[in-house]
């Protein structure tokens, strides 16, 4: 098996070109075999841009493993340029019909050794399984998720496959969907006093990005379970400006709804849609800042945004993700009609000591 490296930026757009039809194929290979439904379907324009364009503060590294010239597996690494420099958020996927022959391992393997050597030691990962997959043998072996909440069974090609790697299992994840109709038509009740919402789609106003960088700087640290993921993330309204591009450059939509107390920020909640596959919405961030939780702001928020989507938008349905022991969130996006579409391991490895032997070793 031979594995090309190709940090996001490091070809030329014709050999990018060349390629990309081939890894789309491929990616829809994986997902059509994961059961999570063709909404998952890869979006043209990401996958390029995960190829081609190295963002200011994000980016992306992909791996392809071919045999005989054709892909059988591939790799990619989401990387933070200016905060949380020792983490790599990592996944890979092998063609079934190649499954179960070491490919997945080695490939893992390779990865693993290339983001230690530049100090990517903690990684995180994922695997997603659709509920039938879960709940097809109830009475067999489960991992418990160390955060207490939720359980995997371990006899899942992914689960067994991260364990086997070393990986430990951090949370348990709902993904569950909605049509934009349902959350709309809920019944906002009066906001506190002194809080207001505002809703825009497209780019943050400029007047609101140091808002909306405060958030998401409180969001990398006030989720639950965040601080297993790595570590607080620095923004500031160039950051967000930043984002706001690298979005429109791949053809993601957002639409935002923002709470507020006065000037000072209270919470926020993101939505986006892709030109390439316009009809499936994509919950992003949501948080009401610590000091303004109790005031419904959380539905408040949700609802607003989904009203905003029914005018502006042809979204149809939106996918949400949310920590199993995020009671108080979980009890919105229930009322607000979310149904159970899969669940999301989330996982850490440390690479930290293996780091450390090399380096000895070189000494
Ligand atoms: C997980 C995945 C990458 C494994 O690829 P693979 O090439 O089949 O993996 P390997 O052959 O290297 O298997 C390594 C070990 O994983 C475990 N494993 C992998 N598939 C398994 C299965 N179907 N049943 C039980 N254990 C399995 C075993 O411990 C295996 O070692 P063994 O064969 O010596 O018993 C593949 O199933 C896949 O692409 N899944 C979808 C993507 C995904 O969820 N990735 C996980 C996050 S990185």
């Amino acid at each position: 098996m031979e594995i090309t490296h190709i940090p996001a930026g490091s070809r030329g757009a014709a050999d990018i070109d060349e390629i990309l039809a081939e890894v789309i194929d491929f990616d829809a290979l994986i997902n059509r075999a994961s059961g999570l439904g063709s909404d998952f379907d890869p979006l043209p324009a990401e996958v390029r841009g995960q190829l081609l364009d190295p963002g200011e503060y994000t980016t992306t590294e992909t791996w392809i493993a071919r045999r005989g010239g054709t892909i059988v597996a591939k790799g990619i690494a989401w990387l933070s340029l200016r905060d949380n420099l020792d983490v790599a958020e990592i996944w890979c996927a092998v063609d079934p019909r190649h499954r179960r022959r070491g490919l997945g391992s080695r490939l893992l393997e390779h990865m693993e050794d290339s983001l230690r050597d530049r100090g990517r030691t903690r990684l995180t990962s994922f695997c997603d399984i659709p509920p039938s997959a879960r709940d097809a043998e109830p009475r067999g072996g489960h991992i418990a998720a160390d955060s207490g909440s939720g359980s995997l069974p371990t006899d899942l090609p992914e689960v067994s496959f991260l364990t086997s790697h070393g990986f430990a299992f951090k949370q348990l994840e709902r993904c569950s969907v909605a049509q934009t109709g349902t959350a709309a038509s809920m019944i906002a009740g009066e906001l506190a006093p002194g809080y207001s919402i505002e809703t825009w789609h497209g780019p943050t106003p400029s007047d609101r990005r140091k808002q909306i960088a405060l958030l998401h700087q409180r969001m990398s640290t006030d989720a639950p379970g965040s601080a297993e993921f790595g570590t607080e993330e620095a923004w500031d309204a160039a950051r967000v400006r930043a984002l706001d591009e690298q979005r429109a450059a791949k053809g993601e939509r957002m639409h935002t709804a923002l709470a507020l107390r006065g000037e000072s920020a209270a919470g926020f909640t993101e939505i986006a849609h892709f030109d390439d596959r316009p009809e499936i919405g994509w919950q992003g961030a949501t948080l009401v800042a610590a000091d303004h939780r109790g005031h419904g702001l959380g539905a408040a928020l949700k609802i607003a945004n989904h009203r905003s989507l029914t005018e502006s938008s042809g979204v149809e349905r939106v996918y949400t993700w949310n920590a199993v022991e995020n009671r108080w969130m979980l009890a919105i996006n229930d009322r607000a009609g979310f149904a159970t579409w899969a669940w999301v391991g989330l996982w850490t490895k440390s690479l930290h000591w293996e780091r450390l032997a090399r380096l000895d070793r070189m000494l």
